[in-house]
């Protein structure tokens, strides 16, 4: 099979990247425009490889999609690509709508014009909005209304609702996964995860948002890929899948976490003024992936985090690249005097 990942610069991407590369003897190429969180570096284990190949392009200019697809015939695209960060879409929604929805409808043309024999959509439980703190029974199923908060849930609700569209429409052989908050390697330090890792590291404060009572549901990366790749295989066309391994903190949970792992002070933790709009609690029900799929998490929260702390202590020079050059803007845009 030869693979189109979008994205594959990023977090997630890159992560599936390797994925796919250790466990099948598939091609995979990784198509992205490298934004700011978009990362070769990242790729640098991959680019040896015979099955992996990188192209740069955007998924929202409509040539060059047409041109990756004309070049390679891909016989599946998943749609890592995207703008991703909930803060930075409060800030300036309109590159949202682009990459995140735009981008989306030309890669669902293409596979139209060109044929493919699965489209598969990254998705996010936040297209169901939040839930409630003092209701622990919620969960979010593949049945629960759209619902968003941010311009950037709006923006991948949007997308799935194309994607639905193309499938019933023009009959493209799509899917869907929704999944809860990732973390683990390469994650970008605009996240709260590896930004709490990197500022204790540093000795900074830990800006956490409101009082830290907000609730995500956290998987680690690996068990994200796994599913994708499980969906890509053995998914149904049309279906959407939840994805999330019962792994529900409190932001001030986490934060403590970390500092625990480190060796800080939680004098470190400063309390800032609010995400606007912030969502409550994301928890996701993933009865369906695990029924149907056979899909269950391998790594729990409490290993999760050590593993990550320990390849952000191991590999400093690929954040500490990052960190030095226009994340030093976003980071005093958005937290100085906050
Ligand atoms: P990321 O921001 O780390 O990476 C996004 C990647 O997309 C980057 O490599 C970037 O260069 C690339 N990109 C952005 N705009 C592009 C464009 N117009 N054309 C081509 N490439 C472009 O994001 P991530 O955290 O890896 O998330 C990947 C996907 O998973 C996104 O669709 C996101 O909505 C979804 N998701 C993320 C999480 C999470 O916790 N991070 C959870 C559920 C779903
Ligand atoms: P984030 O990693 O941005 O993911 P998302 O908003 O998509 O869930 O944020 C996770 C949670 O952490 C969210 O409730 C906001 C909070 N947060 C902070 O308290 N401080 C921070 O500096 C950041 C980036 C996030």
């Amino acid at each position: 099979m030869k693979i189109v990942v979008t994205g594959g610069a990023g977090f997630i991407g890159a992560n599936f990247v390797y994925y796919e590369l250790k466990n099948h003897d598939d091609e995979i190429i990784c198509y992205d425009k490298l934004t700011y969180a978009g990362n070769l570096e990242t790729l640098k284990d991959a680019e040896p490889n015979k099955n992996f190949k990188f192209i740069r392009g955007d998924i929202s200019n409509r040539a060059e999609v047409y041109n990756l697809f004309e070049a390679e015939k891909p016989d599946a695209v998943i749609n890592f690509a995207a703008e991703s960060h909930v803060d930075r879409s409060i800030e300036d929604p309109e590159l949202f709508l682009r990459t995140n929805i735009i981008g989306t409808s030309i890669l669902l043309d293409a596979c139209k014009k060109y044929g493919i024999q699965r489209y598969h959509q990254v998705s996010t439980d936040e297209v169901y909005g939040d839930l409630p703190l003092d209701r622990p029974d919620l969960f979010f199923t593949e049945k629960t209304n759209l619902h968003t908060s941010s311009p950037y849930s709006a923006s991948k609700a949007s997308a799935d609702l194309l994607t639905q569209a193309y499938c019933r429409t023009y009959k493209i052989p799509a899917t869907i996964s929704r999944c809860s908050n990732n973390y683990g390697p390469y994650h970008f330090p605009e996240k709260l995860i590896p930004l709490m890792i990197i500022n204790a590291l540093n000795g900074k404060k830990l800006p956490v948002y409101g009082t830290g009572e907000n609730v995500r549901d956290w998987l680690y990366v690996e068990d994200h890929c796994a599913a994708i790749d499980l969906i890509l295989r053995e998914g149904k066309i049309g279906e959407i899948y939840n994805v999330g391994g019962h792994n529900e903190k409190t932001n001030l949970d986490v934060v403590k976490t970390i500092l625990k792992i480190l060796g800080k002070s939680e004098d470190l933790i400063e309390f800032v003024t609010d995400r606007k709009g912030h969502d409550q609690r994301y928890a996701i029900d993933p009865t369906k992936i695990e029924t149907e799929l056979g899909w269950t998490p391998k790594t729990k929260f409490d290993s999760g985090i050590k593993l990550t702390v320990d390849w952000y202590l191991q590999n400093k020079s690929w954040w500490e690249k990052i960190i030095s050059g226009e994340y030093q803007n976003y980071y005093a845009k958005m937290y100085d005097n906050r």
